[in-house]
C-alpha cells in the first residue's frame, strides 16, 4: 500500500538526513574501514570508575532518589552554579554575568544552539560563520532555512578582518545586513580547523560589527576550550572583552567532549536575560528539562574531582594520539605531495589542506578510492558555507587506538599519491 503524501510544513520539507549519518552508514556497510570522520571520544578511556562510583553513591545515600525524578527546565542548580564558577575562573574575570541564573543545562551543547536559532533567526535570516566551522551546526541552520555566510579568510587560513568589513559592506549594500542575526565563533581547538581566536581578533571583530551598526548576538562555542593538551590558550571568553560589552552574549560549552559523550549534557550562558527566558520557553516545549540523572553524575564528578582528573586524562590521551596520525602523515611525505596542516594544541581533529583543485566531497573519486582503502574522514567542503573550496579534508583521532591510527593515515597517504 502506498503511504499517502503528507504537506509537511516548511522545517518537514527541509529536513533532510544529517550527512554525517550518510558518512557514518559507510561506515557500517563497511566493517575493513578504519574511520577518521566522527568526531567521537576516547572510547577505551571513558570515565566508567567515576561513573559507577558516584552511581552507587547516589543510590545508597538514604537521601530520596530526586536526581531519577523530572528535573526543571534550566537545570540542577549545583551544576549551574559550577558552569558559571568555572567560565568565571577560566576567564580570569569576575563579573555578575558568570551567575548560575544565566546557565541553561542543555541535551547537550547542539541543543542549546538550536535553541538559540529557534529564537534568533526567521527562515531567510543570515548567520555570519567562520570559513571553515562546525558543519553539524552548518546543517542545523540549512534545517532551519537560516543562510549561513562565510567570513572571508586570509592566506594563513585566519580570520581576516579586512574581509570581514568588505562583506559587511556589500551586504549592507545589498540591503542583506537587516536579515544578519548573530555571529558564530568556535574560539578555542576548532572543528574542524583546529585554530583558536585571540581576544584582539576577537575584538577587532567586535569593533567591524559595531562600526556596521551590527550590534548583533555573539554565539561563541567553547565546546574544545578545556581539551587543550598542555596549556590552555591565552584567550578568554566574550564575556570578559570589554569590546563586547553592549552584545548580546551567548557562551555555549558542552560535558561531552571534555567528561563523557554518553551523557550527552551540555549548557549555555548568557547575559541578555530576555534571550535567555526565550531559549528557556522553547527548552520548555522541547523537553522541560534534560536529563537529570546525566546532571546529577556530572555536578557530583565536578564536586570530587573526577571530572578535572578525566580532563586531565584525556588531554594526554588525546595529544599522543595527535601525534601518531601527525606522524604517520609526515613520515608518509604528504607535505611532499602539497598537503598542509597546522599541528594543534588541543582538541580532536586534524585539518588538512589538499592540493588547489583537488576534490575530497563525498560524490568525487578521491573519497570512493579512500572508501575502497579502508580509511574514512570528513569531506572539508562540508564545513563551509555555500561557495566552497572541495579540497580540505577533516581527520578525527578521538577513537582509534595508536596502531589503528597508524594504519588509518598510512591507508589515506596511499590514496593521496593516488591523485598526486
Ligand atoms: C564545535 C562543536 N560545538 C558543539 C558540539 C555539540 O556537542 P554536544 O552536543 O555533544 O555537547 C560539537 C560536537 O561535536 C562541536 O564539535
Amino acid at each position: 500500500m502506498s503511504s499517502p503524501s503528507i504537506p509537511f510544513s516548511r522545517i518537514g520539507q527541509w529536513a533532510e538526513p544529517p550527512v554525517i549519518s550518510e558518512v557514518m552508514k559507510v561506515a557500517l556497510e563497511n566493517k575493513h574501514l578504519l574511520s577518521l570522520a566522527a568526531g567521537f571520544t576516547d572510547t577505551e578511556a571513558l570515565p566508567v570508575k567515576a561513573v559507577r562510583d558516584i552511581s552507587v553513591a547516589l543510590a545508597t545515600s538514604g537521601k530520596p532518589p530526586q536526581y531519577l525524578q523530572y528535573g526543571t527546565t534550566l537545570g540542577r542548580p549545583g551544576l549551574r552554579k559550577f558552569v558559571s564558577k568555572r567560565l568565571s575562573q577560566f576567564d580570569q574575570h569576575q563579573s555578575p554575568d558568570y551567575h548560575p541564573d544565566h546557565v541553561m543545562l542543555t541535551n547537550g551543547s547542539q541543543q542549546a544552539l538550536y535553541l538559540a536559532m529557534q529564537v534568533l533567526c526567521d527562515p531567510g535570516d543570515i548567520l555570519l560563520v567562520e570559513s571553515p566551522s562546525y558543519f553539524v551546526f552548518l546543517e542545523l541552520l540549512k534545517g532551519l532555512g537560516i543562510e549561513a555566510v562565510g567570513i572571508p579568510i586570509n592566506e594563513d587560513d585566519e580570520l581576516d578582518s579586512k574581509g570581514l568589513i568588505s562583506l559587511l559592506e556589500d551586504m549592507k549594500a545589498k540591503g542583506m545586513d537587516k536579515r544578519v542575526k548573530g555571529i558564530y565563533l568556535e574560539s578555542w581547538f576548532s572543528n574542524p580547523s583546529t585554530r583558536c581566536l585571540t581576544n584582539e581578533k576577537k575584538a577587532e571583530v567586535a569593533h567591524i560589527l559595531r562600526d556596521a551598526g551590527l550590534m548583533i548576538p555573539i554565539l561563541e562555542d567553547g565546546a574544545y576550550q578545556e581539551l587543550y593538551f598542555e596549556e590552555p590558550f591565552p584567550s578568554t571568553s566574550v564575556f570578559a572583552i570589554d569590546a563586547f560589552d553592549a552584545f548580546p552574549r551567548l557562551f555555549f560549552g558542552t560535558f561531552t567532549k571534555s567528561f563523557a559523550t554518553g551523557l550527552k549534557a551540555g549548557f549555555a550562558i548568557c547575559d541578555h536575560p530576555e534571550l535567555l527566558s526565550k531559549m528557556a520557553s522553547v527548552k520548555g516545549h522541547h523537553d522541560f528539562g534534560s536529563s537529570n540523572y546525566s546532571q546529577a553524575i556530572i555536578e557530583h564528578a565536578i564536586e570530587q574531582g573526577d571530572y578535572d582528573a578525566q580532563l586531565k586524562r584525556g588531554r594526554k590521551r588525546y595529544q599522543l594520539k595527535m601525534e601518531v596520525l601527525h606522524r604517520t602523515l609526515v613520515e608518509e611525505e604528504l607535505q611532499k605531495m602539497g598537503w598542509s596542516w597546522q599541528k594543534p594544541d588541543g582538541g580532536l581533529y586534524l585539518w588538512l589542506k589538499g592540493p588547489e583543485g583537488l576534490d575530497t566531497s563525498m560524490d568525487g573519486a578521491f573519497f570512493e578510492n579512500a572508501v575502497k582503502e579502508g580509511v574514512l574522514y570528513v569531506p572539508g567542503n562540508l564545513c563551509f558555507a555555500p561557495g566552497v573550496p572541495k579540497n580540505y579534508t577533516r581527520l578525527s583521532y578521538g577513537v582509534l587506538e595508536a596502531d589503528d591510527l597508524v594504519k588509518a593515515g598510512k591507508r589515506l597517504a596511499k590514496v593521496i599519491r593516488q591523485f598526486n
